[in-house]
């Protein structure tokens, strides 16, 4: 059933990166899904003057295949930080309302920098445009960063809410909308055998990686400005923390799940003083070559100043200060020209109390490998006999993989994440108390960085798992982070910087 009500998506940013390689491929594959309501228009915004017909015209030419929904898609040519530029908006929407017999309700995405989310929702307040008074649902949907620190995620918060109601507030992290990020959900509640081991008597820690092959890439410019812990680990990861360590909501519902989430963010244990040196590394990728290729460094690549101390590799140990997880450490790291792509979740139990068989590997202490991405799928991994004489333990896997199912689509997380937005639904997205409490834990690592900097940065080639002081972060002479592939660096060295 579809019940997504009629509505017209207003896209700041309709020119930009965002719009043409997320937005209009996801509203395409739901256009085809017929997830779309039937009068519903997309008007996107830019500076850049196109017509209706040219701007479908540059849009078609990034999609894959043609799609019906060119024909939803218009354009209004404005300044988004001129004011006096939006009635001439208001006036369109009017024309587009009447003409396609739509209501007035109304998303505006801001698929722009994050210098406008103060001036777009005022200018639109200030028309009426973001008023709910008459009946009709007005949405706004922002991209992160939510700020660079906490001061400024606690400015942004309140001046989105001087024009906007919480529920009105859509805050994407596109984690949420991954098929595989709910699916910790339904792995945790629907299953009898899992929860009732999930806490500190059964779990020696929880380790969770996201890494990738790619560098900065033509980020650099933005890139240098935020570095890994705000980039990814502020929002991304640490909302795949408050999926694995979060109570069990009493009922699935928007609130109830964002509850839950916030009390995890609010137990993290503040990392300060030593600490910092101990529970925190950082490192910045250095040049190497990777099966005979030779990669740059970070500091060659476009955007990024010569001296740069950006972090391009965090690795935190993080304790949640809870009945459930008192004790438990959780292992995050995320990283950019490491060996492979891949986003998982390890949860490692606790060995057996006696050792009665002689085991190679993992033999007696189980893991739930929940692989988020490629390869999606969950990875139990057990002890059992080898054959033959004897009793030796070796390691066995117990193996879900996504595509082995008969109906193995998986969607994008746009997809899931703008149909949501539509039909009101905000579980999987952001809530601005959450944002903040995620800023707090992450706030003190960040002005340590600035404030001290005898805080090591290590370089790492190209490569590698990032530094070799991560590697032994974690405790205990038999544990170690999985390792999804070798390093594949063939030279550089591992250094200070
Ligand atoms: C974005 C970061 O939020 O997430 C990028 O800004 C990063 O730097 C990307 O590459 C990773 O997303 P995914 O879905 O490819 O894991």
């Amino acid at each position: 059933m579809n019940r997504t009500s009629d509505h017209i998506l207003v896209i700041f940013g309709a020119s930009g990166d965002l719009t043409r390689r997320k937005l209009i491929p996801a509203l395409a594959e739901l256009k085809k899904l017929k997830l779309l309501p039937n009068n519903f228009a997309v008007l996107g915004i830019g500076r850049t003057v196109y017509s209706d017909s040219s701007y479908r015209d540059m849009i078609s030419s990034h999609l894959e295949e043609r799609s019906d929904v060119l024909e939803m898609l218009y354009y209004h040519a404005m300044d988004p930080e001129k004011s006096e530029d939006y009635p001439g908006l208001q006036k369109r929407l009017e024309e587009l309302k009447g003409q396609l017999k739509i209501d007035a309700n109304y998303i505006f995405y801001l698929a722009t920098p994050p210098s406008l989310y103060g001036v777009i929702p005022t200018s639109l307040a200030d028309i009426g445009l973001l008023s709910e008074d008459n009946g009709f649902w007005k949405r706004v949907i922002i991209e992160k960063p939510f700020g660079t620190d906490i001061d400024s995620a606690r400015e942004l918060n309140s001046s989105l809410l001087m024009q906007l109601k919480e529920h009105q507030i859509y805050r994407i992290d596109h984690y949420l909308g991954k098929e595989t990020v709910q699916n910790v959900l339904v792995t945790r509640f629907s299953n009898g055998i899992f929860e009732p081991l999930w806490n500190r008597n059964f779990i020696h820690h929880v380790e969770i990686t996201s890494s990738e092959s790619l560098g900065v890439g033509t980020r650099g410019g933005y890139y240098d400005h935020s570095g890994a812990l705000r980039d990814m680990l502020q929002n991304h990861l640490l909302q795949l923390v408050g999926l694995v360590a979060m109570e069990p909501p009493t009922v699935i519902s928007s609130d109830a799940i964002r509850n839950e989430v916030l009390k995890v963010f609010q137990s993290f244990r503040t990392i300060e003083g030593e600490d910092i040196e101990r529970h925190v590394i950082r490192g910045q990728y250095i040049s190497s070559h990777v099966r005979g290729e030779s990669m740059a460094g970070y500091r060659d690549e476009k955007g990024v100043p010569g001296e740069s101390r950006t972090e391009t590799f965090v690795a935190v140990k993080l304790f949640i200060d809870n009945w459930r997880w008192g004790g438990v450490p959780f292992y995050i790291r995320t990283g950019k020209r490491l060996p492979n792509r891949v986003t998982e979740i390890v949860v490692h139990f606790n060995p057996t109390p006696h050792t009665l068989f002689a085991s190679e590997g993992t033999g007696n202490r189980n893991q739930l490998v929940i692989r988020i991405q490629p390869d999606e799928g969950i990875l139990l991994k057990f002890g059992m006999k080898e054959q033959g004489a004897g009793f030796k333990v070796q390691e066995a896997n117990m193996d879900f993989l996504y595509k082995d199912l008969s109906d193995s689509y998986i969607p994008e997380a746009y997809q899931r994440l703008l149909l949501d937005c539509m039909q009101g639904d905000s579980t999987l997205y952001a809530r601005g108390d959450a944002v903040e409490a995620a800023w707090r834990f992450v706030d003190p690592i960040l002005k340590a960085w600035q404030n001290d900097p005898a805080i090591p940065l290590h370089g790492y080639p190209c490569g590698t798992w990032g530094p070799e002081m991560a590697d032994s972060m974690i405790e205990g002479a038999e544990y170690t982070w999985r390792y999804p592939c070798k390093n594949l660096a063939d030279d550089g060295l591992y250094c200070e910087l």
